[in-house]
């Protein structure tokens, strides 16, 4: 017997980040709890916000969007590399205090939903840096007959249990994209039709420019065949156990979502001047040890945000918006 109080993953993952008290509305944000290239090891961001800055002088473009922005870190590294540009981030809490004067602040419901004040973006960079692995969707398994199943969970402690059938636009989505490999007993999909309808509703908001979602995910012919879903706790793996006191996530189906180009960002990086394997020369070191210095932090920083098996195997989905 299911607990009563067992109910889909979607709707519970929803409340536990996003509903009162949810685990994104408090104060520790999610530098608190888990490190990304915007926010993780010093210079990492900077660099990161350089290469958008190139990117945008590049394509002319001169509003900068940052959705599901943590406390703000890569629009205060982009305002303090370029003031003129018009920045504007987006997350579910109250502009922080700390965020410079000029940058433009929404407070958004979370998870799928939107602000409805966000549209109209012309001559536009949007950037969601790990937004849609946190957008809740489905998670179903197969069952012993071969069937794949939504999968419930108890709030309270995490517990699973297998629901209904999976029907409709989400089993259509898991046939196109994510058919469960030999369809073995504990086979499980997140199926990706709500980051997919996310993602095209931002899309939507954009009247010219360029929108990039950057997120960890899988393609089709890679998928994993026991799901990605897991919690984060201060730095830490946990369990997931969606009652707010974790982050809960899972890797996304780039594939599946509306792009134009889909790259790694290891070479999307180094298209836009990000090389980790350049060094600085002890010449520099000789002739101005400070410059040497930052150099070396701008190469390490580099080099992280490129690495194979972490930052630079992230994917980039990559939309252009053409008026
Ligand atoms: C995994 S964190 C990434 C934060 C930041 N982009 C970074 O790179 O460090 C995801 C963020 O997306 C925010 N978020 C989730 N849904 C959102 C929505 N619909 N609109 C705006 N922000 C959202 C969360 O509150 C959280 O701060």
């Amino acid at each position: 017997m299911l607990p009563v109080t067992s109910m889909p993953w979607q709707q519970a993952w929803q409340a536990a980040l996003y509903g009162p008290g949810g685990l994104y509305r408090q104060p520790a944000g999610p530098a608190g709890h888990f490190a990304t290239s915007t926010q993780g090891a010093p210079g990492l961001g900077p660099v990161l916000a350089g290469a958008l800055v190139r990117w945008m002088r590049e394509e002319g473009l001169t509003t900068f969007v940052d959705v599901g922005c943590g406390r703000g870190e890569l629009l205060a590294h982009v305002h303090a590399l370029d003031p003129a540009m018009r920045c504007i981030g987006l997350d579910v809490v109250p502009r922080p205090e700390d965020l410079p004067g000029p940058v433009e602040w929404l407070e958004a419901p979370g998870g799928p939903d939107l602000p409805a004040s966000l549209g109209g973006l012309e001559d536009a960079l949007v950037v969601a840096n790990e937004w849609l692995d946190v957008v809740p969707c489905p998670v179903a398994e197969v069952d012993v007959a071969g069937v794949l199943r939504e999968v419930l969970v108890d709030p309270s402690d995490g517990s699973e249990g297998l629901g209904q059938e999976l029907q409709g636009p989400d089993l259509h989505w898991c046939q196109r994209f994510w058919p469960p490999a030999d369809a073995s007993p504990g086979d499980r999909v997140e199926v990706g039709r709500a980051r997919d309808e996310a993602w095209e509703a931002l899309l939507g908001r954009l009247v010219s420019g360029i929108a990039v979602a950057v997120d960890y995910g899988h393609v089709r012919g890679a998928r994993p065949a026991a799901g990605t879903l897991t919690g984060f706790r201060a730095g830490h793996h946990v369990v997931p156990v969606p009652d707010g006191s974790c982050d809960i996530t899972a890797h996304v189906a780039m594939d599946s979502l509306p792009h134009d180009e889909l790259v790694d960002q290891r070479s999307a990086l180094r298209r836009l001047g990000v090389d980790g394997s350049r060094r600085p020369g002890y010449e520099l070191a000789r002739a101005d040890p400070t410059a040497y210095l930052r150099a070396l932090g701008e190469a390490s920083a580099a080099a992280a945000l490129t690495a194979r098996g972490g930052l630079g195997d992230f994917l980039w989905a990559v939309t252009r918006v053409r008026r």
